[in-house]
């Protein structure tokens, strides 16, 4: 055997890392836009719920597989069902990886394009709420600026990466998500207190059931597994970094915990700001980048809020988007035996490469035009939340089902649980529910595609 695997510095090392993985533009950027273009509190109950019956479990599930096998996505299903199948999971996980990270490090550049606006006082211009939706089209129509923000972006996660993640990123995460937190905190008062601001938050907590269709049921589940960073492997890799004393029921409720506290806080700061300033919910993805640098100008302090805050918004991106990337690395180095460097500046670079294409994309050479009207940024997007976390979380909660077995699985659960004994039963009919929730709306889109 090589040198014994790494473990995260201490109890809270998984949990910090974990949900520096889980809290990211997820939170911040996509669940507000999503919310507003599919009915607002409807979504939100959807994607609330979806987080409890679906969520939680499949978290659980993948934190157990990683901690009991030590090994990454592959690895792990591969020693826990020899000569199977079942190493495809870890594959689909690893395909997934390619596909999330190549669109979320063009965010990621925008996130940097906006911190270095804000240091440059270039919001005061937006004060009348007026200028910042010409300005964010104007920008990601530029075929070249972007595309230069999207690559210092993936530079950074492939200089983190290459180095290993628990040093920087344990240290990092641990003092600037309780900042950003706090940032986001400031930004709720500010949008509770103006005025108008109560149509935003009927906007976003009461459902109007009508909004609710089957395509966005599909969205707000798919969203769910995006938000918690499910359905790839990245929660395999990350406990896998974990010894037998973490409890992992309490660290799966933190992560959640966590993560959806920021995306409903997230959601209050921006919708407020929306209906106040007479702005549109249904923006798209170009939501927060519109809203925010209206708000700020009306703000005490607001220069400084906006750099803060499209600052950690970006440290946010960047502690998720190495999540993406160690899955890939993670496995090179496991199951290949290359070195950590050339495993990431390798595919750190392909993954760049297919980013420079979604990042165009926005500017009018899409590669997709000839068939449709979708650009293939979206497409990267809505193939890897629609399909392949849905697909690659259904199965891994299957295979705890039918191959792992429950009872081993509860037996991992409890090794370091302090406070909690799971009853086989029970947690056997919570994954078979969870299964076919997701198996329901899959298949059901699957269908309406296809057909
Ligand atoms: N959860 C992160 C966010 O909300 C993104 C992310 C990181 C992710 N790792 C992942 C999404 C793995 C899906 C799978 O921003």
């Amino acid at each position: 055997m090589s040198k014994p695997r790494e473990h995260w510095g201490s109890k809270f090392g998984f949990i910090l890392a974990a949900a520096g993985s889980a809290v990211g533009l997820g939170n911040i950027w996509k669940y507000p836009h999503m919310a507003g273009q599919n009915g607002g509190g409807a979504f939100t109950m959807v994607y609330l719920i979806c987080i409890l019956i679906v969520g939680l479990p499949i978290l659980l599930a993948e934190i157990s597989i990683g901690r009991h096998t030590q090994l990454n996505p592959v690895g792990a299903f591969k020693s826990l069902s020899k000569n199977s199948n079942w190493k495809l999971v870890g594959f689909l996980g690893v395909a997934s990886a390619f596909t999330i990270l190549s669109f979320y490090s063009v965010v990621g550049g925008w996130t940097l394009k906006y911190t270095f606006l804000a240091l440059m006082g270039a919001f005061a211009e937006f004060s009348a709420g007026q200028g910042a939706g010409e300005a964010f089209n104007q920008f990601i129509m530029n075929p070249i600026e972007p595309v230069f923000w999207h690559l210092v972006f993936m530079g950074l996660c492939i200089l983190i990466i290459a180095q290993g993640v628990k040093s920087g990123i344990e240290r990092w995460s641990k003092i600037l998500m309780p900042i950003l937190l706090v940032i986001l905190l400031v930004l709720v008062f500010r949008g509770i207190t103006l005025d108008g601001a109560d149509e935003g938050l009927r906007f976003l907590f009461s459902p109007k059931w009508s909004d609710l269709n089957a395509s966005s049921i599909v969205l707000a589940l798919g969203h769910a597994f995006f938000t918690i960073s499910l359905g790839m492997g990245t929660m395999i890799t990350y406990g896998s970094y974990m010894d037998k004393k973490s409890d992992l029921l309490q660290s799966a409720l933190w992560v959640i915990g966590l993560d959806t506290a920021i995306a409903l806080l997230a959601g209050i700061a921006i919708f407020t700001a929306v209906f106040a300033l007479g702005q549109n919910p249904a923006e798209g993805p170009g939501l927060i980048f519109v809203v925010l640098p209206s708000l700020f100008p009306s703000m005490a302090g607001g220069a400084i809020f906006g750099i803060m805050f499209f600052f950690l918004l970006f440290v946010a991106a960047l502690t998720s988007a190495i999540s993406i990337l160690e899955v890939v690395t993670a496995y090179f180095i496991d199951e290949k035996g290359w070195s950590r460097a050339k495993a990431t500046y390798i595919f750190g670079g392909v993954i760049g490469a297919i980013g420079v294409i979604a990042s165009l994309s926005n500017s009018g050479y899409n590669i997709l035009s000839p068939i449709t009207d979708m650009t293939f940024m979206d497409l990267m997007d809505k193939v890897s939340s629609k399909y392949m976390l849905p697909l690659g979380g259904m199965l891994t909660a299957v295979f705890v089902l039918v191959r792992w077995g429950i009872s081993r699985f509860v037996d991992e659960m409890h090794v370091g649980a302090a406070w909690f004994k799971f009853s086989k039963p029970v947690v056997t009919t919570i994954f078979i529910i969870s299964g076919i929730v997701v198996a329901y709306i899959f298949v059901r889109e699957l269908l309406a595609v296809l057909g």
